[in-house]
């Protein structure tokens, strides 16, 4: 595995962020797989260019990212956030690893829960997310590290977590098997993966949703963020994600036992959960 470390600065902040390019788990069946073709939203592009065009997403939204969440949800993804942790059944001492974890929210409060005793990981393919987290974690007065990776190749050890969670992200991954099968690979025995991402809303409220999530959506990204077509990604990558049911059978093909899932919001969201037994 190559790793290479790279410290970044935010005024008067230090801390060190490791960017790792990692050659771990799974890359070579990866590597091969990329020349087929996947989704970017509705659009049909070659796996290899599908990270590229999510990772401009992101660059693009970083700064404004967490108040178009409040204005989205209307807040809603904060109370979402906090009933994953509750989920996750972590206590005082537990290691946690955060995928995809942006901008903080989910490590935020996972820190709360493991204590000074505890052990968390933030983590994120994207830098400008990364960064944004780092700030707001260290305005909270906590300095978890941090690791610049992509959740198809963990550059983690077999078995070392008690509790994987992702938050929205992976729908934006391009083998989500993959990524999954590495969560399998880095949770320990006894230990569980919690899965917090956009989902099927309940049949009667789909034209309503539809109309939010096509007009409403892009608008406040073009108000707020001034970028409408991230957005418009946003609403696409939903429509395109496993529903409840395919998303709970693919945690089973990873390897996780007593796989659930909770709804929440009528579908809007829902959050799974699944053991390493
Ligand atoms: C919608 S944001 C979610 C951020 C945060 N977890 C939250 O709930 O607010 C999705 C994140 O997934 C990250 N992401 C996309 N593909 C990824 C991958 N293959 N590995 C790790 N992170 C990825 C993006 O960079 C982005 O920060």
């Amino acid at each position: 595995m190559k790793k290479t470390g790279q410290t970044i600065s935010s005024g008067s902040r230090k801390m060190e962020l490791r960017v790792v390019n990692s050659q771990g788990a799974g890359m070579d069946s990866k590597k091969s797989e990329q020349s087929g073709t996947t989704h970017f939203g509705y659009q049909k592009v070659l796996e290899s260019e599908k990270s590229t065009r999510v990772g401009a997403v992101f660059s693009s939204v970083a700064s404004q990212y967490d108040l178009m969440n409040d204005f989205m949800s209307g807040g809603l993804h904060r109370l979402w956030k906090r009933f994953a942790v509750q989920l996750s059944g972590v206590t005082t001492g537990s290691r946690v690893l955060d995928i995809a974890g942006g901008t903080g929210d989910l490590s935020k409060l996972f820190l709360e829960k493991i204590g000074p005793e505890g052990e968390l990981w933030l983590t994120d393919i994207n830098l400008e997310m990364l960064s944004v987290g780092r700030d707001r974690l260290v305005d909270a007065g906590k300095m978890p590290p941090l690791c610049q990776c992509d959740a198809e190749s963990l550059p983690y050890p077999d078995e070392y977590f008690d509790c994987v969670t992702v938050a929205f992200g992976l729908r934006n991954m391009t083998h989500k098997a993959q990524a999954l099968k590495e969560m399998y690979r880095v949770t320990r025995r006894g230990g569980r993966l919690i899965v917090l991402e956009f989902s099927k809303v309940w049949k009667p409220l789909e034209k309503l949703y539809d109309l939010y999530s096509f007009k409403f959506i892009p608008f406040m990204g073009k108000l707020v963020a001034k970028d409408e077509d991230s957005y418009r990604y946003l609403a696409e990558s939903i429509r395109m994600h496993p529903s409840q049911e395919e998303l709970a059978d693919m945690f089973r093909e990873s390897g996780f036992d007593r796989v659930e899932y909770f709804n929440l919001a009528a579908g809007v969201v829902a959050v799974h959960r699944g053991f390493k037994m």
